[in-house]
């Protein structure tokens, strides 16, 4: 399920996600660890055209911001890049943070605040490979701005939205991720990301330091 997971943009088939499935792969996303088990998630589950609508646009004009970063050859391999599949997907799901969830005294979290966003990405995985095994699609959409997802869905303020996800049944999950076709991006060798007893620039044998 790990290796067959794929960020998923332009397979998305429309077709309906029966309710016991997504409760199960919401159910899932609800299982997840999380620092002082402050479960500090929701999840807005989205069908309507019309908000779904209101955020693509929002998202087609966040991704042309981008575009004009960038120039040349980088410029001309984003034009083939699709970034979103939010009209083409059956529904989407807004996976939100509340970092007031069971404060103060958030066990695990004093030092590190952060640990309460960590928690929700946890359960995001936790969906996209609960989605996987169902033989879903999952894309994750990070071009917007936070406040227009707030207003957009009446997130009060405090509570943050850290992903809007693309949900649906697809025709095929890709073997290769799409940034990785299209050569914007490569995926690096896990013996690069390895370090033994402590951090050593890649290239650099054993790391420095006691033995
Ligand atoms: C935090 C996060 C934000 C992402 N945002 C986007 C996005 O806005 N648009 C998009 O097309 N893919 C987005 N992705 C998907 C990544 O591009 C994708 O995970 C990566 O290229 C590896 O491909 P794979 O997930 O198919 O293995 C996002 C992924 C993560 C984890």
């Amino acid at each position: 399920m790990i290796y067959r997971r794929r960020d998923v943009r332009a397979q998305f088939t429309g077709a309906p996600v029966p309710e016991d499935v997504l409760e199960r792969v919401l159910a899932a996303a609800h299982a997840a660890p999380s620092v002082g088990l402050s479960q500090p998630w929701d999840f807005i589950v989205i069908e309507s055209v019309r908000t779904r609508k209101a955020f693509s646009d929002h998202v087609g004009h966040e991704r042309a911001l981008f575009a004009s970063t960038l120039s040349g050859d980088r410029a001309a391999r984003f034009t083939q890049i699709k970034i979103d599949g939010v009209m083409e997907s059956t529904l989407s799901v807004v996976v939100t943070y509340d970092s007031q969830r069971g404060a103060p005294g958030v066990l695990g979290r004093h030092s590190i605040a952060d640990a309460g966003l960590y928690s929700a990405c946890l359960a995001i995985e936790n969906l996209w490979l609960a989605a996987t095994a169902e033989g879903l699609g999952v894309g994750w959409v990070s071009f917007y701005r936070e406040r227009m997802v707030q207003d957009l869905l009446g997130i009060p303020d405090g509570i943050r939205p850290v992903a809007w996800l693309c949900l649906g049944p697809v025709t095929h999950h890709e073997a290769v991720p799409d940034l990785e076709r299209h050569s914007w991006a490569h995926r690096r060798p896990l013996r690069q990301a390895v370090h033994r007893e402590a951090w050593r620039p890649a290239g650099q044998g054993r790391a420095a330091g006691p033995a």
